[in-house]
């Protein structure tokens, strides 16, 4: 079984798409980390964002994997555990940048649909109910008041260290919502046959009941 959990920034994506592979006992795949680390690389290595040659070039140099680490995902590239590094605002600034180049989105769609064809699995990001499985058995598409998802992002990176405006937040948020949906390749979009969840008045608890009771009324 495939579950595709797409939406908005910081709605909640991430935190129930865990909670449901747990419940699951399904493989949980962060499709967002995998365009963090490609900008992670792209920045460290000083390549353009707007030079899709160059880009392009150096996408065979780019090795993504996800590790087990004390119970939690960890994102490694190039054997590199990169997990905190791909948080920062820096990411934040420029990662739907890179995640709107063609050639970086073909390379990680083929390798999130090699995950895909031999795990149970439950997977978030922006493209996975409509290009990377659009025959997902169970999609959700999930949405929360831009001041919710501002309060509940500047709290989870304050939380991580990271020094930050909530005005900061939520100008990146907004941005990063504009480019997304926007972009020419796979903007975000809720799939027709997706359910909308509106986490806004939602606990974590409450999410994790109502994407159940969404799974279990499909699977009947
Ligand atoms: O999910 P997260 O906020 O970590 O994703 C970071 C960025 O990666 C998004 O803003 C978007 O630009 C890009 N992304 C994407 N397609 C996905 C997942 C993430 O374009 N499937």
């Amino acid at each position: 079984l495939i579950v595709a959990i797409d939406g908005y920034a910081a709605c909640g994506k991430s935190t129930l798409a865990k909670a449901l592979a747990k419940a699951l006992d399904y493989r949980y795949i962060d499709s967002g980390a995998m365009y963090r680390a490609v900008t992670y690389f792209l920045l460290k290595n000083s390549i353009p964002l707007d030079d899709e040659p160059a880009v392009e070039s150096v996408l065979k140099d780019i090795h993504i994997e996800f590790e087990r680490i004390d119970g939690n995902n960890h994102t490694i590239l190039n054997g590199e555990d990169i997990e905190e590094a791909i948080r920062s605002q820096r990411i934040n600034q420029h990662v739907s940048l890179t995640a709107a180049i063609p050639s970086v989105r073909k390379k990680l769609v083929e390798q999130q649909q090699r995950i895909g064809q031999r795990n149970n699995l439950v997977m978030d990001g922006r493209d996975i109910g409509t290009v990377v499985f659009p025959h997902a058995d169970v999609k959700i598409f999930m949405n929360a008041d831009l001041d919710v998802r501002t309060r509940r992002r500047y709290l989870e990176l304050t939380g991580l260290g990271f020094d930050i405006s909530m005005d900061e937040v939520k100008r990146n948020l907004i941005e990063r919502d504009r480019i997304d949906t926007t972009r020419e390749d796979s903007p975000l979009i809720k799939a027709p046959d997706a359910v909308e969840i509106d986490t806004s008045g939602l606990s974590p608890e409450e999410q994790l009941n109502t994407a159940i009771k969404i799974i279990n009324r499909i699977r009947e």
